[in-house]
Parts: structure tokens; sequence; C-alpha cells
């Protein structure tokens, strides 16, 4: 009985994980893998292929003002950054916004997600 008990509490706390409780270690070492090689994320670090992403949360979308946006992106660009903005952003740009540069990238994967956006919400 003891020991369905105990099964049950980890079940429990799997599911609550998966449903969301981001970690933000993961979600750094998600982004060194997936995103690093086009953003840096420190303070007034540089643009590479993307803009810096320091503070992106909160941030007007586009406002990197030594980075020269997409015509597509520029255009559509009319939001704050959010986590749930981000989550479809980092998800499927190309589908947020057509035509953006970002497009190249496939997408993170669903697992990934959270953890992604609670270390970019972490760097500020
Ligand atoms: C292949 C290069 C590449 C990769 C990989 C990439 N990005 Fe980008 N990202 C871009 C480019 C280029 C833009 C600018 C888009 C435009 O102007 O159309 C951009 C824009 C963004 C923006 C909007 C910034 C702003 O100032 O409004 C965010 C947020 C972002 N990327 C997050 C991420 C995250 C998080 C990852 C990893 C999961 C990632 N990107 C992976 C190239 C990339």
């Amino acid at each position: 009985m003891i020991r369905i008990a105990a099964g049950l509490l980890t079940l429990v706390a799997t599911c609550t994980r998966d449903a969301g409780a981001a970690d933000i270690a993961a979600g750094k070492a998600a982004f060194v893998r997936q995103c690093a090689l086009c953003h840096t994320i420190d303070a007034a670090g540089s643009n590479r292929y993307g803009p810096n992403l320091f503070g992106v949360i909160g941030r007007r979308a586009g406002s990197v003002s030594s980075f020269q946006y997409s015509p597509a992106f520029k255009s559509m660009a009319s939001w704050d950054w959010n986590e749930d903005a981000l989550g479809g952003w980092i998800s499927s740009p190309g589908t947020m916004v057509p035509g953006t540069t970002m497009g190249v990238f496939q997408g993170v994967a669903d697992r990934d997600r959270s953890d992604i956006i609670a270390y970019l919400a972490s760097q500020r």
C-alpha cells in the first residue's frame, strides 16, 4: 500500500512537471544548443544572425535598434514579448510571421519550450 502511494506521488510529480513547471538550467542548455548560434543573451551582447535577446520579456518586438530586422518582421511586429507570444514564435517562427528570416529555424520541440522561456525570462 505504501509502495503504491509512493508510486502515485512520483507519477503526480512527473505530470506536474510536464504540465509546465519550467527548469531554467535545462532551458539554458537548450538555448545554447538551439538558439546561441544566432543569438546572444548577455546584457549589451552583440547581434549575430539574430538580435541580442537580453531582457526580451516585456520588450517591444523588433526594437533592437542596431539590428536590421526583415521587412516581414518589421511590418508585423506590434506586440510586447510575453511568454505566450514567445511560445508561439519559437515553436514555429515562420507561421507567426510568414517571411521572417528566423523562418530557417525549424522550431523547438514542445518539451523544451517552457524551459527555454523560463531561461529567457531569467535574463534581464
Ligand atoms: C538560424 C538562426 C536563428 C536561430 C537558430 C534562432 N533565431 Fe531567433 N531570430 C533569428 C533572426 C534572423 C531573427 C530576426 C527575425 C526577422 O527579422 O525576421 C530572430 C528573432 C528572434 C526574436 C525576436 C527578437 C526581437 O527583437 O523582437 C526572438 C524572441 C528570438 N529570435 C528567439 C529565439 C530563440 C529563443 C531561439 C532558440 C529556441 C531562436 N530565436 C533561434 C535567427 C535565429
